[in-house]
């Protein structure tokens, strides 16, 4: 099963792609875990990632595709993934289609999960993250055991560089301008679902099962 997660930074696309991958023995597959992992690392794409993610922009299309295409090779994704932050633009589902389509292969569903603006601010404030396992938590919703540590791998949590309510803002606006597209585009391939991801992480993920189910 192939998915991708739609939604506004904040609506949950990474809480509920985690439950989705292990429900259905498929890799999640979020491209920001894969930018953070390069910032930690220091690598080349890591350098070149973090002057965009700072300011709430998105990495150019060009580096996102090359790195994303890679890890379609791997063979975790004989069996399909779940993919969380990716695509984000119409030139990089334009580029997915078409990948796709040349293995005869499509996108099964595309779940958009609802938030609207006015939530998300005040979630993101409560996020925290590992950055070492890549669990992310909430301080109101979803609290670790032990404040601050993570449960999976005892890593200290941090509040995101990007998390910050004014860098939020600015990544909510490039959402509405170059992602919010995607809705239609995959209403047309009719592949889009909507849930309401307002309400509780248990329950919007029961209403994600069942559209997959
Ligand atoms: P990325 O890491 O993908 O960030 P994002 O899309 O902005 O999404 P988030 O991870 O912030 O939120 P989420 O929807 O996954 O929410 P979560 O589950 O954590 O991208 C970061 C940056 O990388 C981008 O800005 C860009 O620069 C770059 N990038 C990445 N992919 C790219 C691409 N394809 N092209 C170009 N650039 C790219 O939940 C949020 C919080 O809310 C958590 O604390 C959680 O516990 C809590 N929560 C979740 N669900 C609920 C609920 N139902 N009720 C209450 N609280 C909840």
């Amino acid at each position: 099963m192939k998915i991708i997660m739609l939604g506004a930074p904040g609506a949950g696309k990474g809480t509920q792609a985690k439950q989705i991958a292990k429900k259905f023995s498929i890799p999640h597959i979020s491209t920001g875990d894969i930018f953070r992992a390069n910032i930690k690392e220091n690598t080349e794409l890591g350098k070149k990632a973090k002057e965009y993610m700072d300011q709430g922009m998105l990495v150019p299309d060009s580096l996102t595709l090359e790195l994303i295409m890679d890890r379609f090779k791997n063979a975790d994704c004989a069996n399909g993934y779940v993919l969380d932050g990716f695509p984000r633009t119409i030139p990089q589902a334009e580029a997915l289609t078409k990948a796709l389509a040349d293995n005869g292969e499509k996108i099964d569903f595309a779940i958009n999960v609802e938030v609207p603006d006015e939530s998300i601010v005040n979630r993101m404030s409560g996020r925290r993250a590992c950055l070492s396992c890549g669990a992310t938590y909430h301080i109101k919703y979803n609290a670790p055991a032990k404040e601050n540590v993570c449960d999976t791998c005892s890593a200290e949590l941090v509040l995101r560089d990007d998390d910050k309510p004014e860098t939020v803002l600015k990544r909510l606006s490039v959402y509405h301008e170059q992602t919010q597209p995607l809705i239609d585009y995959y209403k047309n391939e009719n592949v889009l679902r909507e849930v309401d991801g307002t309400q509780d992480m248990n329950k919007v993920f029961d209403d994600i099962l069942a559209i997959l189910q």
